[in-house]
């Protein structure tokens, strides 16, 4: 049976963070462009302010495993693509089984070979409520979708334009039609679509290999196909999770950091809530300053789609809340069970309820140093958000979990005074 390393991070808490943390570039903008890049079927395309994180590398095996030729230049955060050969219409099941952004390779290898094909995906998944959306519009838009015992199949001579919608701005389903629609002949036009500031950055992407697509930001998008996509240099945005969370770690230890390449435009609803919380935030030309002196308030907070609050940020401002004086609610919409997070916090003195699918936060609490479980990416990060807090040491494990989604944590915490580290373990799986 096969090793793996295994990652944990050990956090002593009690440090207020100082100093400036550079914001890594959005994960859920470079996940989609690497997919897009594919569309180009010749010549290299270089995106620049690429995040190194696990998903980045998945994305970059997915790529290659179709036959497109890769290269991440991590020191340099660069990756180049030459899509000019792809050879395999298969996203094989080690990769696509755990990276649900799979998906995002259909609608190059439609384009470019006829078909796709997803591994390792469980047989109720297509009626299922996860991805239905993605697949609903690759039907409409003319393709065949075969369901088979692990593995979805998806055929089409040739896509053709047509009236699309979301049952809700899902974000992947706006930016993952686009691409389909990018080079089908005809118009498309997609009702209720994402405007999270990464769609926009997608589109910018998009538009700037050559296709023609308008309504970006209104919450309707039309599409007109082009002939062609070619392959273009792109800096990818800066990640707006990964600058709520320093934030939130300012916060949380009662700091005070500058942010470079951080927008409180891309912050929404967030900024408001952090500002009720008694975060300070001031801009100072091109770096946001963050910080927090007085006793933490209480919140109420409710996902939604941008410009409401991101779910990604639910989980660190739970870990937040646990300090705050008073009771918080803490509401998801957009993920059920996005709550695993609680009976983790708990075991670090917190005091949580779920009660009516809410998350029910009674403050203040001295948080204590625990053994926790990184559940998910915002989970795993939201505890080490309470470890930087928490009297003693906390361990987070699996650390795989905060390195899918943000990039060199410990290094980047331990420049701010944190006390933190990560070890290696061999587990048997
Ligand atoms: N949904 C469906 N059917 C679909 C698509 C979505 O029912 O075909 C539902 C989902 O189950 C969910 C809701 O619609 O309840 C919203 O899902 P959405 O499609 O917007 O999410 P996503 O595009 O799959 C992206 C991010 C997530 C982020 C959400 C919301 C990427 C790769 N992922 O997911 O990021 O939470 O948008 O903003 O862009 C993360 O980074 O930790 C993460 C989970």
């Amino acid at each position: 049976m096969a090793t793996r390393p295994e990652t944990r991070y050990r956090v002593r808490g009690g440090q207020p963070l100082q100093g400036t943390v550079f914001v890594q570039g959005a994960k859920n903008a470079a996940l989609k462009m690497i997919a897009a890049s594919l569309l180009a079927d010749t010549g290299r395309t270089v995106l620049r302010n690429v995040p190194v994180i696990e998903d980045v590398r998945r994305a970059v095996e997915l790529a290659q495993a179709v036959g497109a030729s890769v290269k991440f230049h991590e020191a340099e955060r660069t990756l180049v693509v030459d899509a000019s050969e792809l050879t395999s219409p298969v996203l094989p099941a080690e990769i696509a089984r755990r990276f649900r952004a799979s998906v995002l390779f259909v609608p190059a290898l439609l384009h470019r070979l006829g078909e796709a094909t997803i591994e390792g995906i469980g047989g109720c998944n297509l009626g299922s409520r996860s991805l239905d959306f993605h697949y609903r519009g690759f039907a409409r838009l003319g393709a065949t979708v075969d369901e088979g015992d692990a593995t979805i199949r998806i055929k089409a001579d040739r896509l053709k334009g047509a009236h699309l919608y979301l049952d809700t701005p899902s974000h992947t389903g706006t930016e993952n039609l686009m691409m389909a629609a990018a080079l089908a002949p005809g118009t498309t036009v997609i009702d209720n679509t994402a405007m999270e500031p990464e769609v926009l950055d997608v589109i910018s992407f998009l538009s700037k290999m050559g296709a023609d697509i308008t309504g970006g930001g209104t919450g309707f998008v039309t599409v007109n196909g082009v002939e062609k996509l070619r392959a273009v240099e792109h800096t990818v945005m800066p990640d707006r999770i990964d600058a709520a969370v320093f934030a939130m770690a300012a916060a949380i230890t009662g700091g005070e950091l500058s942010l470079v390449g951080a927008s409180l435009d891309h912050f929404g609803v967030v900024r408001w809530k952090l500002e009720q919380m008694g975060v300070e935030f001031s801009a100072q030309g091109a770096i946001l300053q963050v910080r927090r002196e007085r006793a933490l308030r209480s919140i109420n907070v409710i996902t939604s789609p941008f410009p409401g609050f991101a779910t990604d940020l639910q989980s660190p401002i739970m870990g937040l809340s646990t300090l705050a004086d008073g009771t918080s609610y803490i509401r998801e919409t957009i993920f059920d069970g996005r709550y695993t997070l609680v009976g983790e916090l708990n075991k670090m003195g917190a005091k949580v309820e779920v009660a009516d699918n809410a998350a029910i936060v009674h403050g203040p609490t001295v948080l204590k140093g625990a053994e926790v479980v990184a559940h998910d990416l915002r989970s795993g990060i939201a505890l080490i958000l309470a470890g930087l807090a928490a009297e003693g040491e906390t361990v987070v494990a699996p650390g795989y979990m905060i390195d899918r989604g943000h990039a060199s944590v410990a290094a980047r915490l331990t420049t701010l005074g944190a006390d933190i580290d990560v070890e290696m373990a061999v587990n048997t799986p």
